[in-house]
């Protein structure tokens, strides 16, 4: 008795893993595959999306696959932690000494022994694999198989963060489970329809723009994707609002502003960021901090910047909506160095703002002079 097993977040399903799984049935020939979604993921923060809309959207895309399947809810059954040693265990109780094969993608074979005792694994089950171009192998210490062929590098959290950035969903997503991901509003859906009720369109396609180029920046300097997006996508969520509505929802709120009377005084407009801060976290249920600072201070910056804070800070000021002179020189600095494309940045801004004879923040001159210092 063969047993085929591929379990994992599913959030959402992609082309990469129907392909695998179509190869593996091909190459295994197994008697019952069982697709196991997780519940919730050892090595991930817990998941928004619900167990019965990602088992839902997986049941879709495997319809064309007409063999022995079985969509398995251990885990919700399991009701918390689950690890993959006690999945072979279950799913050896459940089939009478099974030849287990487990699947996985290139991304976790590295990583196996790194799971909750992974001798068990190794000893009651096989390993298969795909593999992507490029990928160097690492001796195992347990008997695995590379399935033939390559495998594209797709992954749920690329799809994901697509998905928030853009609005649309990619073509690396299966075609049966748009309609649900549409219908459920999944993964920033809902965002991006209050933002284009709330911006105008071309600060709407601006924000989407900013959010393209934080992911893009996000891969070079080691910042979670889905983390730079959603700063990007939401950064200026408040900019619909008018310098008098600003200052009331900064009131009402209690939203700390330095120089909040000053900026009432001379440019109420520097308060969307902060307003825009305060949505992300209330409105949008943003929780972490690093996301709200990166958006509170993507206009006038700060002494303390995360990488997050300097990516959204010049993706703002460089997106490619932005049409002036020295947009496209930030845009491609920030490819080799971020902290000199902050320098520009933070130039052009001054700049701007004293060519149209406008105040300039003690918190703008501030960063100036303390990135200036840096550079020396
Ligand atoms: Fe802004
Ligand atoms: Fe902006």
């Amino acid at each position: 008795m063969k047993v085929l097993v591929f379990g994992g977040s599913f959030d959402p399903v992609h082309k990469g893993h129907i392909a695998l799984l179509k190869r593996a049935i091909q190459i295994v020939a197994p008697d019952v595959t069982h697709l196991v979604p997780a519940y919730h993921s050892p090595f991930k923060a817990k998941s928004p999306t619900p167990f019965r809309l990602r088992m839902k959207m997986l049941k879709l895309a495997c319809a064309g696959i007409k063999k022995n399947l079985v969509f398995d809810d251990y885990e919700l059954r399991q009701g918390g932690k689950t690890y993959t040693y006690q999945l072979i265990y279950y799913l050896q109780k459940r089939y009478k000494n099974p030849d287990i094969y487990l699947l996985v993608g290139t991304d976790c074979l590295n990583d196996l022994h790194n799971w909750k005792n992974p001798q068990v694994i190794f000893d009651n089950a096989t390993v298969i694999a795909g593999k992507r171009k490029g990928y160097s192998e690492n001796p195992a210490a347990f008997k695995h198989i590379f399935l033939p062929g390559f495998f594209p590098k797709l992954s749920s959290s690329r799809v994901r963060a697509h998905i928030l950035a853009c609005g649309d969903i990619p073509s690396t997503v299966p075609p049966q489970i748009m309609d649900t991901i549409r219908t459920h509003k999944l993964y920033g859906l809902d965002l991006h329809d209050w933002l284009k009720t709330h911006l105008k369109p071309n600060r709407y396609q601006h924000s989407k723009n900013v959010a393209e180029m934080a992911g893009a920046l996000s891969d070079i300097y080691d910042v979670q994707v889905e983390t730079a997006v959603r700063a990007g996508i939401l950064h200026d969520a408040a900019k619909g609002f008018s310098g008098p509505e600003l200052i009331q929802f900064c009131r009402t709120h209690k939203i700390k502003v330095p120089f909040f009377e000053d900026i009432c005084r001379q440019e109420p407009s520097l308060l969307h960021s902060f307003a825009s801060a305060w949505l992300a976290r209330h409105k949008f249920g943003v929780k972490d901090s690093q996301i709200t600072r990166a958006i509170a201070e993507h206009t006038l910056g700060s002494l303390h910047m995360s990488t997050l804070s300097k990516i959204l800070f010049v993706a703002d000021i460089s997106s490619k909506d932005r049409k002036y002179k020295d947009a496209f020189l930030i845009r491609n600095l920030a490819l080799q160095d971020l902290d000199k494309a902050l320098l520009y940045a933070a130039n052009r801004k001054l700049l701007f703002t004293i060519d149209s004879q406008k105040w300039l923040c003690p918190l703008g001159i501030d960063l100036w002079n303390h990135l200036i210092k840096q550079e020396k």
